[in-house]
C-alpha cells in the first residue's frame, strides 16, 4: 500500500504522544454527524460467528430497490477502494491503459499500476479553477483509446463537479471498447446533485459509490458500484469470498432506512460551508468552489500547516501527494468543529 490518504495514522499520533480520540479529524470526508442511532444499533445486533451472506442478497435487494435496478446490476465491496482494485484488475493488462482525471483520489492509480496497465492523466490547472477541459480530454480520449477511466464527481480534492453533459461527451469520447468508471462517492453530500444512473443505460459505465462517506461507515467498509451485469460478473469473479462482514451488511442495510440522516447532514454541510468560505476569505487564504463536504485552500506550505495543526489537535489532509503541496483540504464538519479550526488555523498563519 503506497498511496497517502487522510484519516489518523496510529504510528504518526504515537511517535507525538497523541491519542485519536484527542484529535479534530478535518482529514476525512465523512458525513459530519457521524453514525446514525439505527444505524449502530443494527451493526450492533450483526452476527459475529457466523459466515455473511457472501452475495450480499438483503443489501443488494434494498439497494436494486432503491436505484431502480436488477440486483445483477450490483456488486457490493469492502469499501469502494475494494472495487477500483478489482475493476483495474479486470480491466486492465500490461498492453492496455487507463485514463484518470487527476488530480484525484491516489487509489485508481494504484489499482492501475498494480494491474500492470498504462496510466496516463488528464490534469486540471490551478489558473482554470481545477476544472478540465472537456474538449482537451476528449481529444485525449480518442487518441489515447484508455480501456478505463477513472472519474472522480465530484472530485477529491478539489471539488469539481461536471454535469451530466459534461460526463456523456467523455461517455462518448470513449468509445464502445471502453468502460467510464464514474466515482459518485461524494455526490450524496454535494451540492446540488443529479442522478448518474440514467447514464447506465448509455452502456459502458460503472457507478461507484461509497457508504463509508456518507453514513460514516469508514471504519466499517462499505462500497458498491452499479454496471451492467456483464461488467459485474466479470469483477465478482475476482472479489475473495466474505469481501463484506455481517456489521458492514446489516449497517448497510439500516443505512438505506435512514434518509432523515443525510438530509440532516447535508444541512450542517451547507450552513458550515458558508462559514468556511467566509472565514478562510477573512485569513487571506484562497479556497476553491467546491460542491462537495471539503475545501481545497492554498495555505503556502501545506505539509507545515498540517504538522502546526496536528500541534493544536486538529487533523487536515496536506494536498502534497495530489501534487499540490501549497494547498490543504478540510473536511466540512459541524459549525462549532469549524470554529475550532479556523482558530487554531489563525494561530498557526500567525493572524492573531
Ligand atoms: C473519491 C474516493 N473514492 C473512493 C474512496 C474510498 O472509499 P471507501 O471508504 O468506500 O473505500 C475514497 C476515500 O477517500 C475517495 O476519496
Amino acid at each position: 500500500m503506497t498511496t497517502v490518504h487522510g484519516g489518523l495514522d496510529t504510528a504518526e499520533l504515537r511517535g507525538l504522544g497523541l491519542m485519536p480520540e484527542q484529535l479534530l479529524d478535518f482529514s476525512s470526508n465523512i458525513n459530519p454527524l457521524g453514525i446514525s442511532r439505527r444505524v449502530r444499533e443494527a451493526a450492533s445486533r450483526a452476527n459475529l460467528s457466523a459466515y455473511p451472506d457472501r452475495h450480499c442478497l438483503e443489501l443488494r435487494e434494498a439497494l436494486a430497490a432503491r436505484l431502480d435496478v436488477s440486483i445483477d446490476n450490483i456488486l457490493v465491496g469492502n469499501g469502494s477502494v475494494q472495487l477500483i482494485h478489482l475493476l483495474a484488475r479486470a480491466r486492465l493488462s500490461p498492453v492496455q491503459s487507463c485514463l484518470i482525471f487527476a488530480p484525484t483520489f491516489g487509489e485508481y492509480e494504484e489499482a492501475a499500476t498494480l494491474a500492470g496497465g498504462g496510466v496516463h492523466t488528464v490534469q486540471a490547472k490551478e489558473a482554470d479553477g481545477f476544472r478540465w477541459s472537456i474538449d482537451t480530454a476528449t481529444r485525449a480520449i480518442k487518441r489515447i483509446r484508455p480501456s478505463l477511466v477513472f472519474l472522480c464527481n465530484p472530485n477529491n480534492p478539489t471539488g469539481v463537479f461536471l454535469d451530466c453533459e459534461e460526463v456523456k461527451r467523455i461517455r462518448d469520447a470513449m468509445g464502445r471498447n471502453g468502460l467510464l468508471v464514474l466515482d459518485d462517492s461524494y455526490s450524496a453530500l454535494a451540492d446540488r446533485p443529479w442522478n448518474a444512473i440514467p447514464l447506465l443505460d448509455l452502456g459502458s459505465v460503472t457507478i461507484l459509490r461509497s457508504m463509508t462517506k456518507e453514513h460514516a461507515l469508514a471504519g466499517v467498509r462499505l462500497g458498491y458500484m452499479i454496471a451492467k451485469a456483464n461488467v459485474i460478473s466479470a469483477t465478482a469473479r475476482l472479489q475473495p469470498a466474505w469481501s463484506v462482514n455481517d456489521v458492514a451488511q446489516a449497517a448497510g442495510l439500516a443505512a438505506l432506512r435512514d434518509d432523515d440522516h443525510i438530509e440532516a447532514a447535508r444541512k450542517v454541510v451547507a450552513e458550515s460551508k458558508a462559514y468556511l468560505y467566509h472565514e478562510l476569505n477573512a485569513l487571506g487564504l484562497p479556497v476553491w468552489p467546491s460542491a462537495a463536504n471539503f475545501l481545497l485552500v492554498r495555505v503556502g506550505k501545506g505539509a507545515k500547516v498540517r504538522s502546526a495543526l496536528l500541534k493544536k489537535r486538529v487533523v487536515v489532509r496536506d494536498c502534497t501527494s495530489f501534487g499540490l503541496p501549497e494547498h490543504i483540504r478540510i473536511a466540512v464538519r459541524r459549525p462549532e468543529e469549524c470554529q475550532r479550526l479556523i482558530q487554531s488555523l489563525r494561530e498557526v498563519l500567525g493572524n492573531e
